[in-house]
């Protein structure tokens, strides 16, 4: 395979070779239909068997029981920032939300307008360069949920624990490190993922929901926005991203081949590693900005000692085949998002790149 950059892109982002190489295996004909998946009927016998095998997978990976129910809709995941207000939140009731950066706040400003929302703990006047620790977290008991999102793709800073939210479903967007690292998925209420990231191409997004939480939801919604009807059409109640959802089940058994998510886990930790401890040598010219107990695993922010080395670095990287390594329109920098797609090979790339440079630029 010839002209295969190392791709850092935050989302879309890298997918895996061999995922691609069965892509291109099927493309034309899929399983002697004579059509792509893209051309197959949603209601044919081989997508059904593509959606089930994704729904097992899923529920296989993430260690979840007959409890949990596994939906895919399109809309990305900002759709769900609107649509989770709108099935839970109710009259004389607050959403609570911790607000740790541009997806938590996005997700937090759509349920103020539907709704009470009570700011259960924030790290704006830090500049959003850690998480709240759980302790911070303070939300009533009678709240109609605690949203948190797991890991802040802009800024770089990632939750490795969660709070015990007792009686309050807790409810997480991962959209950014889903399936990266072995979580206990059984404590969250609801959790949710556009795939574009660790899952997949664009267009579809991983909703799960724990069974109790179907009976708090709001009647009388629009059939679609209901939660419920996903649940019960097991994501047919219209035309779903097939073509998209095909390469979400292609990837999951990726991560089964690997050795399922303590092995991911495992090539993620070695990646990041091999940057952040660079960066901890090197203090004084690669500026890591976040807090260390909230570093992400998935997307590491930088800094260099100037705008100018910024963007020679952005664009020396590129020559070599270092790609999406820009920080944030909103924060500056570098940033290099290490997705479970990237490999151990293309974070070390990277590393030797930096180190490099800084001889170079010292
Ligand atoms: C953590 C997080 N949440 C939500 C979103 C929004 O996702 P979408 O573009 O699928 O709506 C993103 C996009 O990067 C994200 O990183």
């Amino acid at each position: 395979m010839t002209n295969r950059v190392h791709n850092f892109n935050p989302g879309p982002s890298t997918l895996p070779l061999d995922v691609l190489k069965t892509i291109r295996a099927e493309l034309l004909d899929y399983r002697n239909t004579g059509m792509s998946v893209m051309e197959i009927s949603h209601r044919s016998p081989e997508y059904d068997e593509i959606n089930n095998q994704a729904i097992a997978l899923i529920k296989k990976l993430m260690g979840l029981g007959d409890d949990y129910h596994v939906i895919f809709v399109g809309g990305g995941a900002s759709t769900q920032f609107a649509h989770i207000p709108i099935n839970f939140l109710k009259e004389g009731k607050v959403a609570a939300y911790v607000d740790t950066g541009t997806w938590s706040a996005k997700a937090i400003k759509e349920a103020q307008n539907l709704g009470i929302v009570h700011l259960a703990a924030s790290s704006k006047d830090g500049g959003y360069i850690y998480v709240p620790v759980l302790e911070e977290i303070d939300y009533p008991n009678d709240a109609a949920y605690l949203h948190l999102t797991s890991n802040n793709t802009i800024k770089g800073t990632q939750y490795h624990e969660f709070p015990d939210s007792g009686s309050v479903p807790l409810i997480c967007d991962m959209s950014s490190d889903i399936l990266s690292h072995d979580v206990d998925f059984n404590q969250f209420a609801m959790f949710y993922a556009g795939a574009q990231k660790n899952l997949g191409p664009s267009g579809v997004t991983l909703i799960v929901l724990r069974d109790d939480m179907l009976e708090r939801i709001n009647d009388g919604l629009p059939t679609i926005f209901d939660y419920r009807t996903h649940v019960e059409k097991k994501s047919l109640f219209n035309t779903p991203p097939s073509f998209t959802i095909y390469v979400v089940k292609l990837i999951l058994e990726w991560i089964q081949e690997q050795g399922g998510l303590k092995a991911v886990e495992d090539n993620n930790i070695k990646k990041k590693d091999a940057i952040y401890n660079l960066i901890d040598a090197n203090p004084e010219y690669f500026r890591a900005p976040v807090r260390k107990d909230s570093r992400s695993w998935m997307n590491i922010v930088l800094r260099l000692p100037s705008e100018d080395l910024e963007q020679k670095f952005i664009s020396e990287a590129k020559t070599e085949g270092l790609i999406g390594l820009k920080g944030h329109r909103s924060v500056g920098g570098i940033r290099v998002s290490l997705y479970n797609a990237m490999t151990l090979e293309g974070a070390e790339k990277v590393a030797e790149f930096m180190e490099n440079f800084k001889r170079r630029n010292g």
